[in-house]
């Protein structure tokens, strides 16, 4: 096997718009079948993006013995549901984020794939940028010295006219800004730290439909760190993280989002001196799908463990229980 059939569940945007193609260019997979709730929007969409085989149920395609893989990009509240019928029907999974409905359910995923050996992961494409690898190698090292303060945020414009439809504002399909975006956030919180926060404090602004539309949480680390986010889906468009130590200083700019081609930097301070680290542009999409592909291929296990999925999940629990408060 050197090349993974990869099966879609759904024509969902980001599928459409970044994971599709990235696997179609990865040197390590195919994109063999895309389903749909309807065949018509599934014939369409393997038309449009030369796709082999198209499907008018994600039953169909999980009994496809040709699909090696499943990319599953469905509304978050179907996360769980459908990649633990993919693990049943022995599909290793590349599952959307945030990897479930709470942390209750993103367990129960890892268990059941874990139990029938099956690989699994969560789809934070982020991490497989080289800039987030240098930023962590950076505080690893030792650049900042002992981190004391951690910021993320990740937010942008949910237009009004949008928000109506919009999956994200549904509270009952596990909608709102925290699961969305804030997510992120906490995600490459615990990444740079290390560690899980023993303290988490949230307040957010609801929407009427009873999801988050904005939220800041803090959370303290047993090492002494302090780390803060905020995330919204109606403040300008910001995703830039930053790790404070007592030596200096690392701030990445715009650190959950990546253009393939445009070049990414990193501002370290210590002391006086500023340096730019500058990173060349690659699809962080292609990246983490190739690895899905090749832990897959020389049966390894993926480069980010999904237990760390539901450790992440179970933070964003945490933050939802204090900001409901
Ligand atoms: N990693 C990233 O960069 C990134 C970016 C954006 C979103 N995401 C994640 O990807 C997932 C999908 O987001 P998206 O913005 O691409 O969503 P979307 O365009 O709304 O697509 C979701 C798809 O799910 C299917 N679906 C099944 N049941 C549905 C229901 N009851 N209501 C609506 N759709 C239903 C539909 O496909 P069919 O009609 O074809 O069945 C729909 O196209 C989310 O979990 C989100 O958090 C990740």
């Amino acid at each position: 096997m050197d090349k993974i059939r990869w099966g879609i569940l759904s024509t969902a945007n980001i599928g459409r718009q970044r994971v599709i193609p990235a696997i179609q260019h990865s040197n390590n997979g195919m994109v063999a079948a895309i389903a749909s709730r309807g065949i018509k929007r599934a014939q369409a969409v393997a038309r449009e993006m030369d796709i082999p085989r198209a499907y008018g149920s994600y039953e169909e395609l999980l009994a496809d013995p040709d699909i090696d893989a499943i990319y599953n990009p469905l509304p978050n509240h179907l996360h769980a549901p459908w990649s633990i019928k993919a693990a049943e029907a022995g599909k290793p999974t590349l599952c959307e984020k945030p990897f479930a409905g709470d942390a209750a359910e993103a367990q129960e995923m890892v268990d059941v794939f874990k139990s029938r050996n099956i690989l699994l992961a969560e789809a934070f494409m982020y991490r497989f940028h080289p800039r987030t690898q240098r930023a962590k190698q950076l505080v690893d090292e030792g650049v900042v010295g002992k981190v004391k303060l951690m910021q993320a945020s990740f937010s942008f414009l949910m237009s009004p006219d949008r928000r109506a439809g919009d999956v994200r504002m549904k509270k009952e399909m596990a909608g709102g800004a925290l699961m969305d975006v804030g997510c992120y956030c906490v995600n490459v919180i615990r990444l740079m730290l290390g560690e899980e926060p023993e303290r988490v404090t949230a307040s957010a602004v609801w929407a009427d439909s009873g999801v988050d539309m904005n939220m800041v949480g803090t959370l303290k680390f047993p090492s002494g760190a302090l780390a803060h986010f905020g995330c919204g889906f109606d403040a300008v468009p910001d995703s830039n993280y930053e790790i404070l130590g007592d030596e200096g200083q690392i701030l990445v700019e715009s650190g959950f989002v990546a253009t393939a081609n445009a070049e990414q930097v990193i501002h370290v301070w210590r002391g006086d001196k500023h340096e730019v680290i500058t990173i060349p542009g690659v699809d962080h999409y292609q990246l983490m799908v190739e690895d899905f592909a090749d832990a897959l291929i020389s049966g390894r296990p993926p480069r980010f463990d999904p237990q760390d999925a539901a450790e992440n999940m179970r933070v964003l629990d945490r933050l939802y229980i204090s900001a409901r408060v």
